[in-house]
């Protein structure tokens, strides 16, 4: 008998992925420099070079019985202590390797956080608009997926709203900053707030309200005052020379997911890790718990390669700057040409409020230009769309005739 979730799950179509298939095949009929791309968010610049050097040596110097062999469950000692020194380093939090859990990415990271603090039928809250990919991420443990509607002039949380949603059953907390697809970075006021509310309402209902920090796009910052402080002195190999609060270090019963994909232009090879908060009570018990969920998802342990790669190369990233270009160029055009956006203050996407109410007929729209856009609808936030700018810079200065012409033809 086929499985029926997942049969239902192909009526659900990928929308980006969609969009994309389209500008795939209008690349093939018109030529790509007439093909105006934003749906996908893979990183437009290189690793760096010390990544390509770290594989090459690694691979020279290490015997191949060893590299080549499985990594313990958690992932290797060395390379967890590695992880948990440039953490305690930046952000003043006690980890210790054992509170590293290394993973294929952040949706595994995921997969594995979310598993170990809730059980089937629980409720994740998280914060619209997010990540189209939580709704299959939480479903798939036999959660239930609940989106606390966006505060759309700020991005940050609607506190409103969060005391409305946040009910007995929510076990856990799913949160996402640098944001995609607003680019908005929580401030740490905000993030004080989240603390305090959580604090409060876990003992009201008498039992742990986690937290998962979904940060992919930490390093991706364009350093304003009040969302970043100064990166940690000797970090000044982080294009952005800053750093946002970092909700671990607010609240103990934190999981922090983090991935390498976008930080070293890494998406392809499946790397990143679980930081389990050290001064939560259960830290000791969640990182036992980690290897067994691994167990049941088929996980066995991120590439042992990949693990030593990263372990020489957590402190760096790829040269991150073109994506501040882009947003500052994006920002300043298509503010004149009559858009509405928050500005964002990471990552490499902006999501403005589409020139009609309906954001898929907005889409659709632009697409009969040939510019590629994501409806907000698929992030919980409809009447918005995301610009996905991790994309040569002059793909985005040859695009922008287009934004225009577009805002044109609805004010005819
Ligand atoms: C918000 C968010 N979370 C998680 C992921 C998954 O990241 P990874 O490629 O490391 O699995 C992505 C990927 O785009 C993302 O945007």
């Amino acid at each position: 008998m086929l499985n029926t979730s997942y049969t239902e799950m192909l009526q659900e179509k990928d929308v980006i992925f969609e969009i994309f298939a389209y500008a795939t095949k209008r690349r093939a009929e018109v030529g790509a420099e007439n093909v105006f791309d934003f749906s996908l968010g893979n990183p437009s610049v290189p690793a760096p070079k010390e990544v390509t050097d770290a594989i090459c040596r690694i691979t020279q110097e290490t015997d191949p019985l060893a590299l080549h062999s499985y990594s313990p469950a958690g992932g290797i000692p060395s390379v967890r202590e590695r992880i948990a020194s440039d953490l305690r380093w930046r952000f003043g939090v006690s980890y210790e390797g054992r509170h590293i859990f290394m993973t294929c990415g952040a949706a595994a990271a995921l997969a594995h956080a979310i598993r170990a603090v809730t059980n089937p039928g629980d409720t994740v809250l998280t914060f619209a608009p997010c990540f189209s990919e939580y709704k299959p991420y939480v479903e798939g443990t036999g959660c239930k997926l609940c989106v606390v509607p966006a505060d759309t002039k700020t991005f940050q949380i609607s506190f409103d709203a969060l005391e409305e949603y946040l009910t007995a059953d929510v076990t856990a907390v799913l949160i996402n900053s640098p944001n995609n697809p607003s680019g908005a970075v929580y401030s740490p006021s905000t993030l004080q707030s989240l603390s305090e509310v959580l604090t409060v309402k876990a003992a009201a209902y008498g039992h742990p309200i986690f937290l998962i920090s979904d940060e992919p796009y930490r390093d991706i910052l364009f350093g304003r005052a009040d969302t970043t402080s100064p990166a940690a002195p000797g970090r000044d190999n982080l294009s952005s020379g800053v750093q946002a609060a970092y909700p671990a270090a607010l609240y103990p019963d934190t999981l922090t997911c983090y991935s390498f994909s976008k930080s070293l232009s890494l998406p392809g090879e499946r790397i990143g890790y679980v930081a389990v908060g050290p001064n939560s009570p259960f830290a000791d018990r969640i990182c036992e718990l980690l290897p067994q969920v691994s167990r049941t998802t088929g996980h066995n342990g991120a590439a042992s390669l990949l693990q030593r790669v990263v372990a020489e190369c957590c402190h760096l990233t790829a040269d991150l700057s073109v994506y501040e270009k882009n947003k500052n160029l994006l920002s300043e055009a298509l503010r004149s040409y009559g858009y509405e956006f928050v500005e964002p203050d990471g990552t490499f996407y902006m999501f403005p409020r589409s020139l009609e109410p309906d954001a898929k007929a907005f889409c659709r729209r632009a697409m009969e230009m040939d510019l590629m856009l994501v409806p907000g609808d698929g992030f919980g936030c409809p009447g918005h769309f995301r610009i996905a700018y991790c994309v040569p810079t002059e793909r985005v200065e040859k695009a922008l005739p287009v934004f225009k012409r577009l805002a044109e033809e609805y004010r005819k």
